[in-house]
């Protein structure tokens, strides 16, 4: 017999995520890390790591490039799946759901607090795009130093975040003799209901 799971997925959620946090970096060095997964015009998936910057009731948000390959396919597609791994807790956390955009000013409040070289880098990288040559990154950075020397850099155009809103999140937790335990919520007009799955 298990306990029964708790009702709230994104308390859950966020109750796992303080405890990832609270490890030490040489046992956890990514806490925030998750697999993004997104899909083409075509179904083709495609999944890459990136950045969880801040959680709520209202979904998972991340930031990037929005001309990356990651940022066309959610713009188009408009969904989005994510898996968290935290080994040492043992546990597995999916989410699935519709990705849009954060509002201007949530982008810009963030992008501020980022450091000067990352924003500067946020100018300089064509994410996802061929490089002409090994230099052409080093050589957009110093373009970019020089075009923002003495004031502030502002938000590119094409970096903002989005926001997963999840529609089912599902959490495993490894249990002995691989009896673990698999929690699948769903977002029902009436709040979340939840079942457990086999393994
Ligand atoms: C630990 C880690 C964290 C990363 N965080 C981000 C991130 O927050 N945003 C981002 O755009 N890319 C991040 N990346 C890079 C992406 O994995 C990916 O290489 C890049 O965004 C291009 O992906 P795309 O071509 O599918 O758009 C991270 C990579 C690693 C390994």
């Amino acid at each position: 017999m298990t306990d029964a799971p708790p009702a709230d997925p994104i308390a859950r959620f966020v109750g796992l995520f303080e405890e990832a946090r609270s490890l030490p970096r040489t046992v956890l060095p990514e806490p925030t890390a998750f697999a993004l997964g997104t899909v083409d015009e075509r179904g083709n998936p495609s999944v890459r790591i990136v950045l969880l910057k801040h959680v709520d009731d209202e979904g998972f948000v991340f930031y990037t490039n929005f001309e990356s390959r990651k940022g066309r396919e959610l713009l188009g597609a408009k969904r989005a799946a994510l898996c968290f791994h935290w080994q040492p807790l043992e546990v597995q956390v999916r989410a699935e759901g519709p990705a849009r955009p954060v509002t201007a000013g949530e982008a810009d409040a963030y992008f501020a607090s980022r450091a000067r070289g990352s924003q500067i880098g946020a100018w300089a990288s064509l994410q996802s795009q061929p490089m002409t040559s090994p230099d052409a990154l080093d050589r957009r950075v110093a373009e970019m130093e020089e075009r923002f020397a003495g004031r502030e850099v502002p938000r590119p155009p094409h970096w903002s975040g989005f926001r997963v809103v999840p529609e089912r999140i599902e959490f495993w937790k490894n249990m002995p003799s691989r009896l673990h335990v698999r929690h699948l919520y769903r977002r029902e007009r009436s709040g979340w209901s939840v079942q457990q799955l086999y393994p």
